[in-house]
């Protein structure tokens, strides 16, 4: 598996929503997002575009591997909704790096980091390419439909990047699809103008059946995480940091406490920036990295869950000095 981090990098929205924000919008209360959910405020775009947003993600982690944006070769977005539906997120963000390289975008929605790094690290093992610079930029605030309490409050806005190039870190990694799951998370696509399309267009805002995906996520993270550590002969005592997609404290919970390990080993971006889908976890390991915790040689254990329904989990020797 050839893949090492060497750098992360973030950038959210300044727009800060509270809960009791929210309560002005639709029919909700902080108490109820906060015990249901574990989010308290959420960042959302008011003038940023997406693609300044990724591209000042994408600046921080060069700056934070000290790596010249020249030596990037190949740029990859994670994105359920870009800027535009063409071109890609990645071939944006890449004009607004003055970068000339292949640039592309991968949507496997809130799994797309972990799916990222398996592309990277089957591209890096090939030589087919040396730096890779993966973007998770997502703007859930322009799927939600913001008078629809059940999504609306639970979802923000954020960039998060990884400077990748080959390496020993990466351990292991598995994907998985549910595809019959497909309508559980779903927004529509819009028909256009086309004076033959026959049915009916489906609505473009995210509609979500919550407690489904709560299971399908308990069962990814729980499972997936067992399984990956089971197959690499490592004990969840020895994982130091577990990566979870921030969706929901309690989905957090369920697999904490399933795995018997403490509170300490998972980390939270929750609170503050809500369910950022695909970014979620590059941001939380972009905070990881900033706030010094992570040390070389530790184990990073990783699980991300969303629409398809899709998942994935990785387990990753942090290989960088402090
Ligand atoms: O990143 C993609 C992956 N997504 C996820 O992992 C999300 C997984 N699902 C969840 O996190 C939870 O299912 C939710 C947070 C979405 C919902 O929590 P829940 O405990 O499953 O609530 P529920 O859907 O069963 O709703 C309970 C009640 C309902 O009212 P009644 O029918 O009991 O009267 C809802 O109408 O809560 C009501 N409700 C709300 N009340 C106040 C739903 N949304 C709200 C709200 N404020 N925002």
């Amino acid at each position: 598996m050839s893949l090492r981090i060497l750098g992360t990098g973030s950038a959210l929205p300044e727009k800060r929503v509270t809960n009791e924000d929210l309560t002005r919008l639709v029919d909700t209360s902080d108490e109820w997002i906060v015990t249901r959910t574990g989010i308290r405020e959420r960042r959302v775009q008011t003038s940023e575009s997406l693609t300044e947003l990724g591209a000042k993600a994408a600046l921080a982690a060069l700056e934070n591997a000290g790596a010249e944006k020249e030596s990037v070769d190949l740029v990859l977005c994670t994105t359920v909704r870009g800027d535009a539906v063409t071109p890609g997120q990645a071939c944006l963000i890449e004009k607004q790096l003055d970068l000339h390289c292949p640039a592309f975008d991968i949507n496997a929605a809130c799994a797309g980091f972990v799916f990222a790094l398996h592309l990277c690290a089957a591209y890096l093992a090939t030589g087919a390419f040396r730096r890779i610079l993966v973007i998770s930029a997502e703007s859930m605030s322009s799927l939600c439909d913001w008078t629809d309490r059940s999504t609306c409050v639970l979802f923000g806005d954020g960039a998060a990047a990884a400077l990748l190039e080959k390496g020993d870190s990466l351990v292991d990694i598995q994907l998985l699809c549910q595809p019959d799951g497909g309508e559980l998370l779903y927004a529509g696509a819009p028909h256009g103008n086309s004076p033959f399309r026959l049915g009916e267009e489906k609505s473009p805002f995210l509609y979500m059946n919550g407690q489904e995906v709560y299971k399908f996520a308990v069962h990814a993270s729980v499972d997936g995480l067992r399984a990956l550590l089971e197959k690499n002969g490592v004990s969840p005592d020895q994982v130091d940091h577990y990566l979870l997609h921030q969706a929901n404290y309690r989905i957090l919970e369920a697999a904490r406490t399933r795995l018997r390990q403490p509170r300490e080993k998972f980390p939270l971006t929750l609170d503050g920036c809500g369910n950022t889908s695909s970014s979620s976890l590059p941001i939380l390991l972009d905070s990881l990295n900033r706030s010094g915790k992570l040390k070389k040689g530790q184990l990073l254990a990783m699980s991300a869950f969303g629409a398809g329904l899709s998942a994935g989990t990785a387990l990753l020797r942090w290989d960088k000095e402090d």
